[in-house]
């Protein structure tokens, strides 16, 4: 990913800094908005995995939607260039004032997690004296099979409305006058790397407009949510995932109903392996186990290691040694969780060496911190290191 030439633009650029190849993300949004249009599926790219200006410029170039969880994405998306009316909101607390402002800017729908809400955006839109257009986020439960803290398909999540509050619901939507039911949204988990998981959604999700058609109701747009996993061990061997066989699984076990619309929202898949945190060594320092690697980037750039416990690959891009060493990679952060790998196997390791943290262009930038009083890290694009 790094060649020689641009390993010395780095060592002139301040550290800690989040470098994106944009010849790897045009690559592979490229390779997701071919597989998309074969099959017919809309993809409305979720912001909350990098939501970088320079990059949502690229991303909507593609004629992807945006899904979004806060207003401020909504604006964020509008910004660079999304059209409103391919724009999802969607999160569990959407306050009144996010409500007001995403329907005062015309977005295509509200993704709803509870009656009470459906309530809510009904008196708001009512108000303003516009109608709303919505969409049921369905807890399926079914099991993604991932991180429990990215699960978000199961009874016991605080995601979706369950199946055994549907019947209220139709009843507040038929009370609801100010609304109208336009899909079904559903989003199990995230880093699903089992395309049976998908397959297993499927068939619920069919299960589910069945008891739709069984009452009579049958919505425009089905919405399979994200989720798409990516290979953080072998990030340059599997830098683009297989979205024809991601989508292809979709047009093989759903059902939809004549003239429905299918809708995805991938975050990480498109924009992860783009992304490398690049730190500088402050100090290595001598352990009992083994040695320590201080960074100058910490948990506050890339918090999904101290958060998750989640694997990174990190490589030393500057060393010229033939020895390998065992270190533990550790940031300057006053945690004892702020640690990206134990015992990792590295060349001979000295202050000033650049490491990379491969696959952070998802939920890395996005997630940053200011804790400790921390500067935002800056980010570059391969266009800005010319
Ligand atoms: N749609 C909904 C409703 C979501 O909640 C999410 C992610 C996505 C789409 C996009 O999922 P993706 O394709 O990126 O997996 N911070 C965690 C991931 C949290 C994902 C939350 N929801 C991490 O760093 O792994």
């Amino acid at each position: 990913m790094f060649s020689a030439e641009l390993i010395k633009k780095f060592k002139s650029t301040p550290t800690p800094f989040f470098y994106y190849d944009t010849a790897l993300l045009r690559k592979t949004l490229e390779q997701a908005a071919v597989a998309a249009k074969k099959h017919d599926i809309e993809v409305h790219y979720a912001l909350k995995a990098n939501a970088n200006k320079q990059l949502l410029k690229i991303i909507q170039g593609y004629g992807f939607g945006a899904d979004c969880v806060s207003v401020n994405e909504v604006l964020r998306a509008i910004e660079c260039g999304f059209l409103p009316d391919k724009i999802v909101f969607a999160g569990v607390g959407k306050s009144d004032e996010e409500i007001r402002i995403a329907l005062e800017n015309n977005i295509y729908c509200f993704n709803c997690e509870s009656l009470e809400e459906i309530e809510i955006i009904d008196e708001i839109a009512g108000k303003l004296k516009k109608k709303a257009s919505i969409a049921l986020r369905i807890n399926p439960n079914v099991n993604a099979h991932t991180h429990h803290y990215i699960t978000t398909g199961l009874e016991e999540n605080k995601f979706g409305i369950n199946m055994w509050q549907l019947e209220d619901v139709l009843k507040a939507l038929t009370r609801a006058k100010h609304v109208t039911l336009i899909g079904l949204h559903f989003h199990i988990g995230s880093q699903i790397t089992d395309m049976n998981v998908y397959k297993t959604l499927c068939l619920r999700v069919n299960e589910i407009q069945q008891w739709f058609a069984d009452r009579n109701i049958y919505v425009p747009n089905l919405n399979l949510g994200g989720g798409l996993g990516i290979d953080y061990y072998q990030p340059d061997n599997h830098s683009i995932v297989d979205f024809e066989k991601y989508y292809s699984i979709f047009r093989q076990f759903l059902k939809l109903n004549p003239g429905q619309k299918l809708h995805t929202e991938p975050g990480r898949a498109l924009v992860a392996q783009c992304g490398a945190l690049i730190s500088k060594v402050l100090y290595v320092k001598k352990g009992i186990q083994s040695n320590f690697i201080i960074l100058d980037a910490g948990m506050t750039e890339l918090l999904r290691p101290a958060l998750y416990q989640s694997y990174h690959k990190i490589e030393n891009i500057t060393s010229q040694s033939k020895n390998t060493l065992k270190y533990d990679v550790v940031g300057p952060i006053c945690e004892s969780s702020d640690c990206f790998g134990k015992a990792i196997d590295l060349p001979e390791t000295n202050r000033g060496d650049l490491l990379a943290l491969r696959s952070a262009g998802a939920y890395g930038e996005s997630m940053a911190l200011d804790y400790n009083l921390r500067d935002r890290a800056k980010s570059y694009l391969t266009e800005d290191l010319k």
